[in-house]
């Protein structure tokens, strides 16, 4: 394998602690409603299945696919590979992606969902790059702030792997 594990950036600890935080937030901020959280697949599978559990709340939880990082330099070219099962119109949305970067998936994907006509849209991100931002965007729930260094772990792959490890850490080369 041509990449190593490298330093842990934000750990277990870190990650539930902003969780719960991000989780109240959402629950006070939700009072009374029951929002739809769209987990954006698959990057964001585990930050989405954890955050839920820390809303008190009622919240509907649906999933969707879209074209990978490679094929964003066409022009910003992002697909649906896999839509909502569930209608959003007149309900209130919220995004959860593990992390932005350029701000093009999160873009496109904020257009399509608001042609839909939502009560409310918002975005939840684990991670942020704001250095590398092209796109900028409203994001009412954050985790951490990260530099410009690649990172896999608590859902973020490099190639597929890595996905499961409970942390964030940077990936280095062996070469
Ligand atoms: P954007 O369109 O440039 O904002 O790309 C965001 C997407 O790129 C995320 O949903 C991730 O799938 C992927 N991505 C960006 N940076 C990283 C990283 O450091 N590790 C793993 N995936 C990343
Ligand atoms: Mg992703």
């Amino acid at each position: 394998m041509p990449e190593k594990i490298g330093e842990i950036i934000i750990t277990e600890a870190d990650i539930k602690t902003k969780i719960k935080e991000i989780g109240n937030a959402i629950s006070k901020d939700y009072h009374g409603k029951e929002p739809i959280l769209i987990c954006v697949l698959k990057g964001a599978v585990i930050f989405a299945t954890d955050l839920m559990r820390a809303i008190s709340i009622p919240v509907v939880l649906d999933f969707l696919s879209i074209s990978t990082y490679a094929e964003r330099s066409e022009a910003g070219a992002v697909r649906i590979i896999k839509d909502l099962d569930v209608d959003i119109t007149k309900r209130d949305v919220i995004v959860v992606e593990d992390i932005i970067d350029t701000g093009f998936t999160l873009g496109y994907l904020l257009r399509i969902l608001k042609a839909r006509n939502p009560a409310s849209l918002k975005v939840a991100v684990l991670l942020d790059r704001p250095s590398l931002r092209i796109v900028e965007l409203p994001v009412a729930y954050k985790g951490f702030e990260i530099s410009d260094e690649f990172v896999v772990g608590y859902g973020l792959d490099y190639n597929q792997r890595y996905r499961n490890l409970p942390y964030i850490c940077l990936l280095t080369s062996t070469k």
